[in-house]
């Protein structure tokens, strides 16, 4: 069910834009003539990434699981440096607006007129420094936060654009996706053994990281702009499996880990918040905040509804068995660790990342509605 009634709806709601984008399979189809963006630009970490991790560290880490297959074997039909079995969010709103996919801008042999992808896998909202300040030693030493990527934008501008009137057309047909950024914050602080309470302090630190380089992007010409929160962690493999407990009161009714998925909501809350703040301040801003919790636990709930297998909904498709198929020592891409026979009825990937199957209905209902507010559509005008 879940392609052709979401195709039928989307065809409905933008005639031959999104048609064409859903006819583009790939996404290298021409540009059609009613489509309103012309480019895209990418920040974030692992949920966003589309080659930059695998380009950054290849000279520095030997083995980088997401270069190796099953990572990619359902779409690309190789590794990408997509850390999914295919296509992720971003792959598919690009594709609904009828774009090619957003080349990630560490790969210098493309042509980013028409986009460029930032996210690089690990990323946090906080800068590296802050982490070194306050004695977290958790976080590798890539030095790709948000802040970095808003500078690689800035970088890349000058090649854009040229004139203020240029850049106001050309920035007023691109849209923006900002995420999601915290995860990574909240799972360094909580392996540098910080408790949930201590990890809940920085919250707002972490949101103010994101909202702070949300306007330094609206102050490099950013009109319409994406805010992705944050996903429910307590329903991931890999916290299930680091952090289970024998206490089945810390689990909710769908089995995720209730302390975590607080974390996750509070942060939620704070950044929508500090979106509606934005938007205050920005009238002729169109800002956008994108649901990643809400999707995530309607899987969990219903998972059949969304085609998805419902025994085995919160374990990994890739892994090396135990209770959610998840063991850090064999992770997905690595020896010893397998992919599932249809991954196109698992929710999670490789106990971390969804697949793609995951992100093509999120991405469907982040695009018309309900689960990003106002509907990504929306900012097409
Ligand atoms: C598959 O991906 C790997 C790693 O990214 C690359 O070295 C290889 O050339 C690719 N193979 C094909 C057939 O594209
Ligand atoms: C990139 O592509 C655009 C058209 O899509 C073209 O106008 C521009 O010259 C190209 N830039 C470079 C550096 O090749
Ligand atoms: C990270 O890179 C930025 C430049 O992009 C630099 O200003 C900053 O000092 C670097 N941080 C660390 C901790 O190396
Ligand atoms: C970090 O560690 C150093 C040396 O152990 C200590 O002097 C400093 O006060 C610590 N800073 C914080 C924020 O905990
Ligand atoms: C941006 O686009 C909108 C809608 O097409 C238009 O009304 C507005 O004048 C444009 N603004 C700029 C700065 O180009
Ligand atoms: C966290 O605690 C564990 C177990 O007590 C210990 O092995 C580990 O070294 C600690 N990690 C950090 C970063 O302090
Ligand atoms: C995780 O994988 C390692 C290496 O393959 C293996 O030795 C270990 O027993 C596995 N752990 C669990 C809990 O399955």
């Amino acid at each position: 069910m879940r392609s052709s009634v979401i195709a039928a709806a989307l065809l409905l709601v933008l005639g031959s834009c999104l048609l064409h984008g859903a006819d583009a399979g790939g996404g290298y189809g021409p540009k059609p003539k009613s489509c309103f963006f012309t480019s895209i630009f990418s920040f974030g970490n692992s949920y966003a990434d589309t080659g930059n991790f695998v380009r950054l560290a290849a000279p520095i880490i030997p083995v980088i699981p997401f270069n190796n297959l099953p990572y990619g074997e359902t779409f690309f039909h190789n590794a990408t440096g997509r850390a999914s079995n295919g296509r992720i969010i971003l792959d598919f709103i690009a594709k609904g607006f009828g774009l090619p996919f957003v080349p990630p801008s560490l790969d210098k042999t493309k042509n980013f007129s028409k986009g460029a992808n930032f996210a690089v896998v690990g990323a946090t909202a906080l800068d590296l420094a802050y982490f070194m300040e306050n004695n977290i030693t958790s976080v590798p030493p890539f030095n790709t936060s948000f802040s970095v990527q808003v500078r690689w934008f800035e970088q890349l501008k000058p090649s854009l654009c040229k004139t203020a009137k240029e850049c106001d057309d050309y920035l007023n047909k691109s849209l923006f996706l900002m995420g999601e950024f915290g995860g990574n914050d909240y799972v360094f602080l909580l392996a540098a053994n910080k408790t949930l309470e201590q990890t809940k302090t920085f919250v707002p630190a972490v949101v103010k990281a994101i909202t702070d380089n949300v306007e330094r992007l609206i102050k490099l010409g950013a009109k319409r702009i994406v805010v992705p929160g944050n996903l429910p962690t307590g329903c991931i493999p890999i916290m299930l499996t680091l952090y289970a407990s024998p206490n089945k009161a810390d689990y909710d009714k769908n089995g995720c880990l209730d302390k975590f998925n607080g974390l996750a909501r509070y942060h939620n809350t704070l950044l929508q918040d500090a979106v509606r703040a934005l938007r205050m301040k920005y009238p002729g801003i169109k800002i956008a905040y994108a649901d990643y919790f809400r999707p995530v636990v309607e899987f969990l709930k219903m998972p059949t509804n969304f085609g998805f297998d419902g025994r085995t909904a919160l374990v990994a498709c890739c892994g090396a068995g135990g209770k959610y198929n998840y063991n850090v020592t064999a992770a997905c891409g690595l020896p010893g660790a397998t992919a599932c026979a249809d991954p196109s009825k698992a929710v999670n990937w490789d106990g971390i990342h969804l697949t793609e199957a995951a992100y093509e209905d999120i991405a469907d209902r982040w695009l018309r509605g309900p689960f990003a507010e106002p509907p990504i559509l929306s900012l097409a005008h």
